[in-house]
C-alpha cells in the first residue's frame, strides 16, 4: 500500500486507490491482496528445498485466502476442531492438516484421529495419554510430534511469547523421561514422527529461533536412535512484519523471508528429514488493510478524538497488546495542517483505541482512514461485542476486485478513473 498521485493505493503488483472503493461503501471493510499472499508463500517455499509450509489459519481464515494458499500447495496448521472442519471444507486433505494447541478436547482429538491427519502436535504428557486411549478405542494409529519448549526468550510481546519455560506451551526436556515411559507402555498405538516448536509470534530478532532449533535437534536425534520413526521437524511460525515502517516495492517482507530462509539453511544443515513450518502473520499481515469512516471529530481540552465506525471489535491488537498499526488518510491534502489525534472506535470501552497521539493531516467527518498491516489477527480476532456487524471483506488479485464469494466488483473501480486521473496500470 503506497501513495500514488496523493491517493493511498492498495496492492503490490497492481494498485488501485482505496478511495474508489471506500466512497461507495460506508461500512467498515477489510481488503486483502491475494497476489501479495501468493508471492510471500512462493518466496518462503523457495528458501529451502523441500520446505513444507502449513499456513497457520488462525491468522486469517477467510475462505478466499485459504483457497489461495491451497492452490499454492501449502498445507494448514489448525488449533481447534472448528479450524479442522473449516480447512476440510475449503479442500485441504487430512494428510495436509497439522493440529496444534495446548487444550485439545476429547471430541477434537477424536475428529483428528478419525480423519488420520498429518500430525498432532502434542503439548503435555496427559494429552499423549488421551491420544493413546482414543487411538485404541478408534482402532487408528495417529502420527504425533512432541512440541518442545526450548526455554528461549523470544524477545517479543509477553502475550505472544511461547517458548519460555514460564509459558504454558510445549514441553521442556524434564518431561522426556515421563514421555518415554508413556510411549513404551503404548505399544504401537501411536507413532512418534517428529518434534515441533514455536517460540512466539512477531519475532523481530530471529536469533532466539536459531538457538531453539539448535537446542531441539539433539532431542530429535536421540528419539530417532531409540527407534521412533522420526522424520519431521516443525519450526513453527513467528516471523514478524514491520508494523512501523512504510511499505516499499518490492515489499520488505520478501527480504525478511530471505533472512529467515538463510537461518533455516544454517540451523538445519545436514538434517535429512522433512522440515515443516507454520507461518501465519508473514504470509498475510501486510497484505490486509482495514478501512473505516470518520463519524465524528471531538475536541476536549486534552485530546482530539477521531471517532471511526471501526475499532477494537474489528482490530483488537492495539487494545490488547498496545500494538502499533499505521493509520493513513486515503487522500493526501498537502495544504492541510497536521494535527495530533487519538483514533478511536465506537465501542463502550476506553481501551477502544486504534492509535494514540497520531500526527495526521486534518481530517473531517465522512472521510476515511486506513489501518495498515491488518491482514493477520485482524478479522480472525474480531468480535460481535456491542452487536456491531463484522466488517465486510474484499479481495484484490490480478486487477480484479471481488467479494468473499468471488463476485467481480471491479466495476466499482470505474470511479477511480475520475480520481485525480489515477492510472490503474501496474
Ligand atoms: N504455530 C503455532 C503453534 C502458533 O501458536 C502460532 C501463533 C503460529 C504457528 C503462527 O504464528 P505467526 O507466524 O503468525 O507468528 N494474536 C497475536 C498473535 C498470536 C499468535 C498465536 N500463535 C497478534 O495479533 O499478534
Amino acid at each position: 500500500m503506497i501513495y500514488r498521485n496523493g491517493l493511498l493505493s492498495f496492492g503490490e503488483d497492481h494498485l488501485f486507490p482505496l478511495q474508489a472503493l471506500a466512497a461507495q461503501k460506508s461500512d467498515p471493510f477489510y481488503i486483502y491482496d491475494l497476489s501479495g499472499m501468493r508471492q510471500r508463500a512462493r518466496a518462503l517455499k523457495a528458501t529451502l528445498p523441500g520446505l513444507e509450509i502449513h499456513y497457520a489459519m488462525k491468522a486469517n481464515g477467510a475462505n478466499r485466502i485459504l483457497r489461495t494458499f491451497r492452490s499454492e500447495g501449502t498445507g494448514i496448521d489448525t488449533v481447534s476442531g472448528g479450524e479442522i472442519r473449516h480447512a476440510l471444507a475449503v479442500g485441504f486433505p487430512p494428510g495436509e492438516i497439522i493440529f496444534s494447541g495446548v487444550g485439545k478436547t476429547r471430541t477434537e482429538l477424536e475428529l483428528a484421529i478419525g480423519l488420520g491427519i498429518k500430525q498432532i502436535n502434542v503439548e503435555s504428557p496427559q494429552e499423549l495419554q488421551r491420544i493413546i486411549a482414543l487411538a485404541r478405542a478408534l482402532g487408528k494409529k495417529p502420527r504425533c510430534a512432541f512440541r518442545v519448549n526450548p526455554d528461549v526468550d523470544a524477545k517479543t510481546h509477553p502475550y505472544i511469547t511461547t517458548g519460555f519455560r514460564e509459558n504454558k506451551f510445549g514441553m521442556g526436556d524434564h518431561f522426556l523421561p515421563e514421555l518415554r515411559l508413556i510411549l513404551a507402555s503404548a505399544g504401537d498405538a501411536v507413532e512418534l514422527v517428529g518434534l515441533t516448536l514455536h517460540i512466539g509470534s512477531q519475532l523481530q530478532d530471529l536469533a532466539p529461533l536459531e538457538d531453539a532449533i539448535r537446542k531441539t535437534l539433539p532431542i530429535f536425534y536421540s528419539l530417532q536412535e531409540e527407534g521412533h520413526p522420526m522424520r519431521t521437524f516443525d519450526v513453527g511460525g513467528g516471523l514478524g512484519i514491520r508494523y512501523q515502517e512504510e511499505h516499499t516495492l518490492p515489499p520488505r517482507d520478501l527480504a525478511l523471508i530471505e533472512e529467515y530462509g538463510a537461518l533455516l539453511r544454517r540451523a538445519l544443515k545436514g538434517f535429512a528429514g522433512q522440515v515443516l513450518c507454520e507461518p501465519g502473520r508473514i504470509l498475510v499481515g501486510s497484505c490486509g488493510t482495514l478501512v473505516g469512516e470518520v463519524q465524528y471529530l471531538k475536541e476536549t481540552p486534552d485530546r482530539n478524538f477521531v471517532i471511526l465506525n471501526t475499532g477494537m471489535h474489528h482490530l483488537l491488537r492495539p487494545a490488547l497488546y498496545q500494538a502499533h498499526h499505521r493509520i493513513l488518510p486515503l487522500v493526501l491534502h498537502p495544504d492541510r495542517q497536521i494535527k495530533r489525534y487519538d483514533v478511536v472506535g465506537p465501542i463502550c470501552e476506553s481501551s477502544d483505541v486504534l492509535g494514540k497521539e497520531r500526527e495526521l493531516q486534518e481530517i473531517f467527518q465522512g472521510e476515511f482512514l486506513a489501518i495498515a498491516d491488518a491482514g493477520a489477527y485482524g478479522y480472525s480476532m474480531a468480535t460481535l461485542y456491542n452487536e456491531h456487524p463484522l466488517p465486510k471483506e474484499f479481495f484484490w488479485e490480478e486487477q480484479v476486485l471481488s467479494d468473499e464469494n468471488g463476485a467481480d466488483l471491479s466495476a466499482l473501480l470505474d470511479s477511480a478513473r475520475k480520481l485525480r486521473d489515477f492510472d490503474l496500470s501496474p
